[in-house]
């Protein structure tokens, strides 16, 4: 009998810390990227991520607009980590924030965002546009919602969205990430983890403009490497200080400081990467035309603006009634 409960208890012990702790894949040597898809089969999948973004292969979008739900809240207890292969940040109280619309079906719950960097700030970032890399870039996870949780959704091709974000150098500091790097110098260790001091709000650490960025379909960064990522790379990055990025590159691995922690880029094989512009850049533009500007044009411009991609009744019965009005106006 004691034979068995000690039995059980060591094998408790020596999964638990593999399975939660995940030190079996690195960035370097033997288990680096080359060598994650001897364990992980997925990880030599044909839709895998990071890729790099051919500018001029994109094709042009205009899809429904996002809406960030709880964005702009002031999240308490919000929980900083280090799990000794980035930093994870956390939202215990619900609800979280949540997204839909852009190239999404249904709605998207905040699981956790984490970041990628490199030893300098020549590269760092996973995504490339164009072939540049980007210093560090955030990657905002959330799963969908009919599966319930973040284990569950890995098991659909269309369980998660990462919305992603660029960084680029500034000479002055980004005061809503003070917080941040403050709660890093509390964790440099591996397997630690702090509260937040202050309250936290998503879009105070987000770029000003979340209308254009890319989609495309790909997978997890990281083993498992599962292909079920649907990608939005927001194309303005968010600008902050060399020292606030400097302030990553302190947090420690098991095997010491984490310098880089991000994934070469894959082949893009036969996808194809979209890339939204503005719905309502088009519409404004109508409404600002002169010639077009009558009264009853104006209610007509508007709803097409807010409807654009969601469905094409709208714009045909809209179209109609602009038809009918212009007829009466003769
Ligand atoms: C950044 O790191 C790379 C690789 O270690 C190195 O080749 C490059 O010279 C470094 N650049 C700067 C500006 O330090
Ligand atoms: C982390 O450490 C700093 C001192 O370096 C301290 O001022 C701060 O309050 C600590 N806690 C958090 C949650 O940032
Ligand atoms: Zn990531």
């Amino acid at each position: 009998m004691r034979l068995i409960i000690s039995s059980i208890f060591a094998l408790a012990f020596f999964q638990v810390p593999e399975l939660t702790r995940g030190e079996d894949f690195g960035y370097d040597g033997v288990i680096g990227p080359q060598h994650w898809g001897e364990r992980y089969r997925e990880c030599t999948g044909k839709h895998q991520s990071p890729i790099n973004i051919n500018v001029l292969r994109v094709k042009q979008v205009t899809l429904p607009e996002i809406v960030f739900i709880g964005f702009d809240d002031s999240i308490d207890g919000v929980h900083v980590t280090n799990n000794g292969h980035t930093v994870l940040i956390e939202v215990e109280n619900e609800p979280h924030p949540r997204v839909r619309g852009g190239p999404l079906d249904g709605d998207y719950v905040f699981s956790q965002m984490h970041f990628h960097w490199g030893d300098n700030d020549t590269f760092g970032s996973e995504d490339k546009i164009n072939h540049r890399s980007f210093p560090m870039e955030l990657h905002m996870v959330f799963y969908k919602e009919e599966y319930r949780s973040t284990s569950e959704a890995v098991k659909h091709p269309d369980g998660l969205t990462v919305l992603a974000f660029f960084y680029e150098l500034d000479r002055h500091e980004h005061p809503a990430y003070d917080d941040i790097t403050l709660a890093l110098s509390n964790v440099t260790e591996p397997y630690t983890s702090v509260i937040m001091s202050h309250p936290f709000s998503f879009l105070n650490i987000l770029p000003y403009d979340l209308r254009r960025y890319f989609t495309y379909r790909g997978s997890l960064t990281t083993p498992p490497c599962s292909e079920v990522v649907i990608w939005l790379d927001f194309e303005q990055p968010v600008r902050l200080a060399h020292d606030q990025i400097e302030a990553f590159r302190e947090l420690k691995s098991a095997h010491g400081k984490i310098t880089h922690n991000f994934r070469p880029i894959q082949p893009i094989g036969d996808r194809v990467v979209f890339y939204n512009i503005d719905s309502n850049y088009f519409s404004y533009n109508e409404i600002d035309d002169p010639e077009e500007q009558t009264t009853t044009s104006r209610p007509y411009r508007r709803r097409k603006g807010h409807n654009s991609g969601h469905s094409n009744q709208w714009s045909l019965l809209c179209c109609l009634s602009a038809l009918l009005a212009i007829i009466c106006c003769l």
